[in-house]
């Protein structure tokens, strides 16, 4: 476990598109930083990641802006259509298939390093990922948006990032899920078809992914409050 290397992919090129601002979410500031500066921070000061992979948009005309590049320890590379896509040219870009690798969207901010300890104590070719074991009633839904069932919340987990893997076995996976045109939201998904059993670990609730105009309030509150 000491001597292994774990290698950071961040995918940083989604357009967030429900987040309705002027440009992507990622690069709206939040306490004088933008929220990439804020997720990246956390990553690169956690003292066992060795590297981190940063997927961006074509042409991103944001990046240049920021006075993080270049950086020793990012490398940059291009995102695809989707996050897995974008996922998947950041694995390219990973010269020892023997690493482990650590996905982390680059729209959750408020990581702690206390999660990212208990996440990178996995040792096992299955994978883990953070979560929170849903709280809410969860409603299956037909498509008129009335309650067919009432989900048993009790197996019902709510899959956070960072998501943890193996980098070889997460690159076939993705590939194979992608090219089997399976809808792949996050690596375990891939991980899940084909054939693993990723495992579960529960993260904090604050680990939110900035999404709507009304998260923003909220990252800034956790992010205040943090020390890392
Ligand atoms: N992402 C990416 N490449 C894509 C789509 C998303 O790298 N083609 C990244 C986003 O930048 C984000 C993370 O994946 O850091 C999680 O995606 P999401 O929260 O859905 O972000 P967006 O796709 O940008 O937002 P939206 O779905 O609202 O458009
Ligand atoms: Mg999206």
């Amino acid at each position: 476990i000491m001597s292994r290397e774990i290698i950071a992919v961040i995918p940083a090129a989604g357009v967030g598109s429900r987040m309705q601002a002027n440009k992507p979410k990622q690069y709206l500031k939040i306490l004088d930083k933008t929220i990439l500066e804020h997720t990246l921070s956390v990553i690169l000061s956690h003292p066992a990641i060795n590297h981190v992979i940063l997927a961006v948009g074509k042409n991103d005309p944001y990046l240049s802006e920021m006075t993080l590049f270049p950086h020793q320890n990012i490398t940059l590379v291009e995102g695809g259509e989707t996050r897995a896509e974008s996922v998947l040219n950041g694995l390219k870009a990973i010269k020892n298939n023997q690493a482990w690798v650590l996905v982390h969207d680059a729209a959750r901010p408020c990581l702690t390093h206390q999660d990212l300890d208990k996440l990178l104590q996995i040792d096992d070719e299955q994978g883990a990922i953070l979560a929170i074991p849903a709280v809410d009633t969860i409603k299956r839904a037909n498509k008129q948006q009335d309650i067919i069932k009432t989900e048993d919340r009790t197996e019902l987990w709510l899959a956070q990032t960072p998501q943890f893997f193996r980098c070889d076995l997460l690159r076939n996976a993705l590939e194979q899920g992608l090219s089997q045109g399976a809808n792949i939201t996050d690596e375990a998904s891939a991980m899940e078809l084909a054939g693993f059993r990723p495992h579960l670990v529960a993260g904090r609730s604050d680990n939110i992914k900035v999404t709507r105009p009304e998260d923003l309030a909220l990252a800034e509150f956790y992010l205040t409050r943090k020390t890392l």
